[in-house]
């Protein structure tokens, strides 16, 4: 999508993080941003130091796991801007809890929050750019654990399925004038350790992702990921490359080649696995 200025935006978990990178940076290009996150006073401060910048920005409140909400955040985006070209699917938490420890509650967050946001978004958005016939183009923030499995399972299976949704996504929308792209981000220097602070009460005690409260101890990869988090690429960097990632219609936008070399030994595995069975394909 070319000449950003003046489109109108929606993204998710935008008070903070990545989803305020993203805000800011389409924001700074003239994009007019509907910014919808569920922690209110979060939501309240970045709405205020982005209009102190002229930018051009509105806030939702809502919990995008629930579908309805979601739904009402899309209509007050109409409300607000009459029309909307771009969704960013951005909102998610680091829940689950560990191997040993794991609660169909903690399942349940991390699914509701980091895939059926993206589901229903796609589903409520999608027809809403169709509408104005000027394209449109979703982003939907996976992780670098959408393409390697390390640790944190219930992590990677949401991951894993918002980048099969993006790239199922990508073919089926294109003759629609819907880009489709994915953002697989390494370690940024986010909030996202503290994900517990927005489980909603429905699933209380569903996860620690802190693991302050785990008989568990962590893995060596969790506390490494801990640290380089800490240290981690600034958002707003991952904000303007995902600005150039909606220009160019990028599939995927990667923020750092730190797991390049893990993806590449897991394409070889799979590799592998088919040489193994190459002399026994069945003939038809
Ligand atoms: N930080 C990293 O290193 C990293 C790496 C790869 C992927 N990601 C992904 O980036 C995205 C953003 O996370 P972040 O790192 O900026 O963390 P963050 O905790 O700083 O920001 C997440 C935002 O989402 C909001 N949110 C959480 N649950 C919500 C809900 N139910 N409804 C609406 N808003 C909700 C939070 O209030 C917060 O503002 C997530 O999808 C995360 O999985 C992060």
């Amino acid at each position: 999508m070319k000449d950003l200025a003046g489109k109108v935006a929606f993204v998710t978990g935008a008070a903070s993080g990545i989803g305020l990178g993203i805000a800011t940076a389409l924001a700074q290009a003239g994009v007019k941003v509907m910014m919808c996150d569920i922690e209110k006073d979060a939501l309240d401060k970045a709405l205020a130091d982005l209009k102190k910048t002229n930018a051009d920005v509105d806030g939702v409140v809502a919990d995008v796991s629930l579908k309805d909400q979601l739904q009402a955040a899309a209509d007050a985006t109409i409300e607000s801007f009459g029309k909307v070209h771009i969704l960013v699917n951005n909102a998610g938490v680091g829940g689950g809890g560990r191997y040993g420890e794991w609660s169909q509650k903690g399942w349940d967050w991390t699914i509701a929050v980091n895939l059926m946001s993206v589901i229903w978004g796609f589903e409520i958005f999608g027809p809403l750019m169709e509408k104005h016939g000027e394209s449109g183009q979703v982003v939907s923030t996976a992780s670098i654990a959408g393409l390697v499995a390390a640790t944190n399972p219930p992590y990677n299976v949401t991951k894993y399925g918002v980048v099969a949704l993006s790239e199922g996504l990508r073919r089926e929308l294109e003759p629609r004038n819907i880009g489709v792209s994915v953002l697989c981000p390494g370690f940024i220097r986010t909030r996202i350790i503290e994900s517990n602070r927005n489980v909603p009460a429905r699933y209380a005690g569903a996860a620690d992702t802190t693991g302050e409260n785990s008989t568990v101890p962590p893995s060596e990869f969790a506390e490494m990921a801990r640290q380089a988090i800490a240290a981690g690429i600034d958002p707003l960097y991952v904000g303007e490359l995902v600005r150039e990632g909606i220009e160019g219609n990028w599939p995927y936008i990667f923020t750092d080649l730190q797991f390049e070399p893990s993806i590449e030994e897991r394409f070889a595995e799979i590799k592998a696995g088919f040489d193994r069975i190459r002399d026994r394909v069945p003939r038809h």
